[in-house]
């Protein structure tokens, strides 16, 4: 196993920071996540300070479709909806996170909907229920048929945007984290952010708090096409990386198996088909009209995830196409416009109406189920930094997460980190430190996008092996050996090397992890091994002595330092 796969740089090259500003906690993104602990943190602590790398609204939740999963209906049960989770995750959840999400998960939800998020009803007013794969119960609660993110998005803002004249929160826009600023025994208090702003906040600056809670969402730009916005490109992830926090699970990727496919060298943001149409009951056909999932897993189009996804690629591949049809059409419609407006008028947009043809689909990058590993108050291995949503591994999803969790996570995660830092602040834990940013690394040029893309598309995408994790690696380290001068530091070439960065971590990952599990799929290791693989590869710098990430195995994803009783329980009294 390589100890040191690559050089990993402790800062990126920047400008001298041009304005100072000074917070108790600093939030950093604004999807789920980070509106929730924002809002709550603010009730309790001095001067939280909100910062997004572009508009509020821009992030991943704003595109979720399905919904929310919680165990809200009276036959419906939180250890249900727990093995289901487990399931999926394919014996890598943690299950105490499982626990923590699912028994927490219900009051969160109906919080947000006392905050004002509209999800749809029924006649009598009872939220309405949908299924998705890997569920077994209906236990998905959506708003605006397919918007759902939209709404939760909305309501939250509209919240923030109540208090915005309060002193106690203040919201920067258009602010990209560059770094984490660390005190000399590698604590974090603060970052480096680059503002396009106006006025005294403009350009570079240190943002210095107590705390900082990362909330930044995934890394799906790191993939030619994916269903991620432009900004997901895993800003949060890297600069923790590259500040000594420990990543784990990198290599499980979610592939959505129904992303609509627009032709050949489509990139970017691609447009997504909720598996809430399958949960309605579309089904997935070749070009010959075959229903493929039926008799290969028993809840057929409904199997979790990593398994639809799977078995499409199979099927792309044994009739030589590069995508399948997910047929609607017996659905009607006036059902299609009214339960998935959003999707239905994408569709149309682009030339296909569901009511009457098949949707031609194929799987593309959607979820990155690894990220920056947490314990269950969401604190990670660095004092000072916590991490919520997508750019976190609390260890729920494990190998592959079950559809519609993610919301959720990020909402029950964020209150608990709120909890946790309300009481250790008002304790006088985590005082503010100086901090510093010594040097930078060489960036690489925007204009490498593309390829850097393309290589982890071809080499780490939904099909892998060592001889295409190992081609990966090598055009990486190619890319990262170009000669740093000639990228100039800004918000693009930031974001590229963050994309470097974490690309060589996953690659590595998945080269040494010879077997297939979940969002992982080895051609060259078809089948779990657990005698070796129940681990999860660890991602970690020492954040004193330099240069190297460092990949090891961990057995199991209970929090290192056994700190997790030494402190009240985060709940406690909230309720
Ligand atoms: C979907 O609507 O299919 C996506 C939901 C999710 O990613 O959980």
């Amino acid at each position: 196993m390589p100890d040191a796969p690559f050089a990993l740089p402790r800062y990126l090259t920047s400008p001298t920071a041009g304005w100072t500003t000074q917070a108790d906690v600093l939030v950093v993104g604004s999807g789920i996540a980070g509106l929730t602990c924002a809002l709550r943190l603010r009730e309790h602590v001095d001067r939280v300070l909100l910062v997004t790398k572009t508009e509020l609204s821009a992030g991943s939740t704003t595109w979720a479709q399905g919904g929310i999963a919680a165990a809200l209906a009276p036959e419906d049960s939180p250890e249900e909806h727990l093995d289901d989770t487990l399931v999926a995750g394919v014996g890598l959840c943690d299950e105490s996170a499982v626990e923590v999400l699912v028994t927490e998960g219900p009051a969160r939800v109906r919080e947000l909907i006392g905050l004002g998020a509209r999800f749809d009803t029924d006649a009598a007013g009872e939220i309405t229920l949908t299924r998705e794969g890997g569920h077994h119960r209906d236990r998905i609660a959506h708003a605006g048929g397919d918007a759902t993110g939209a709404e939760i998005s909305r309501a939250l803002i509209a919240q923030l945007e109540a208090v915005r004249a309060d002193p106690g929160i203040e919201v920067i826009e258009h602010a990209l984290v560059v770094d984490l600023l660390t005190t000399a025994d590698g604590a974090v208090g603060g970052a480096t952010v680059h503002v396009i702003g106006e006025g005294e906040i403009d350009g570079i600056g240190a943002a210095h708090a107590r705390a900082v809670v990362l909330a930044t969402g995934g890394l799906g730009q790191i993939y030619s096409a994916t269903t991620n916005p432009p900004v997901a490109t895993g800003d949060g992830m890297a600069a923790a990386l590259r500040a000594g926090a420990a990543l784990a699970d990198l290599e499980f990727v979610q592939f959505h198996p129904t992303v609509m496919h627009l032709g050949e060298g489509a990139t970017g943001q691609q447009p997504l088909v909720s598996e809430a149409v399958r949960g309605e009951g579309a089904v997935l056909v070749d070009a010959d009209g075959e229903a493929f999932m039926t008799g290969l897993h028993p809840m057929a189009d409904l199997a979790p995830r990593d398994v639809v996804a799977r078995a499409i690629l199979e099927r792309m591949e044994a009739t030589g196409t590069d995508h399948v049809y997910l047929d609607a059409r017996h659905l009607g419609g006036e059902f299609l416009e009214q339960r998935f407006p959003t999707i239905v008028a994408r569709c149309r947009e682009l030339g296909i109406d569901p009511a009457t043809e098949p949707i031609p689909v194929a799987p593309a990058q959607h979820y990155a189920s690894g990220g920056v590993r947490t314990d269950l108050r969401g604190r990670t291995n660095l004092e000072g930094l916590y991490a919520c949503g997508e750019v976190s591994c609390t260890g729920v999803h494990g190998a592959n997460r079950l559809a519609s969790n993610s919301l959720l996570e990020g909402l029950v995660f964020a209150h608990r980190i709120a909890e946790d830092l309300t009481r250790r602040l008002g304790a006088g834990e985590l005082p503010a430190t100086p901090t510093t940013v010594e040097g930078g690394s060489a960036l690489l040029d925007s204009r490498h996008r593309r390829e850097l893309q393309r290589i982890m598309t071809k080499g780490v995408g939904p099909l892998r092996s060592a001889a295409s994790t190992e081609e990966a690696l090598e055009a990486l380290a190619g890319l990262a050996r170009l000669p740093g001068d000639e990228a100039e530091p800004g918000p693009l070439s930031w974001e590229t090397t963050n994309l470097l960065h974490l690309g060589q971590s996953l690659a590595t990952a998945a080269h040494l992890r010879e077997e297939t599990r979940g969002g992982h799929v080895r051609r060259d290791h078809p089948e779990h091994d657990d005698a070796q693989w129940s681990a999860h590869l660890v991602h970690v710098r020492d954040p004193y002595d330099g240069e190297p990430a460092v990949i090891r195995l961990d057995v199991d994803l209970a929090w290192p330092e056994g700190d997790e009783e030494d402190d009240e329980d985060p709940q406690e009294g909230t309720q």
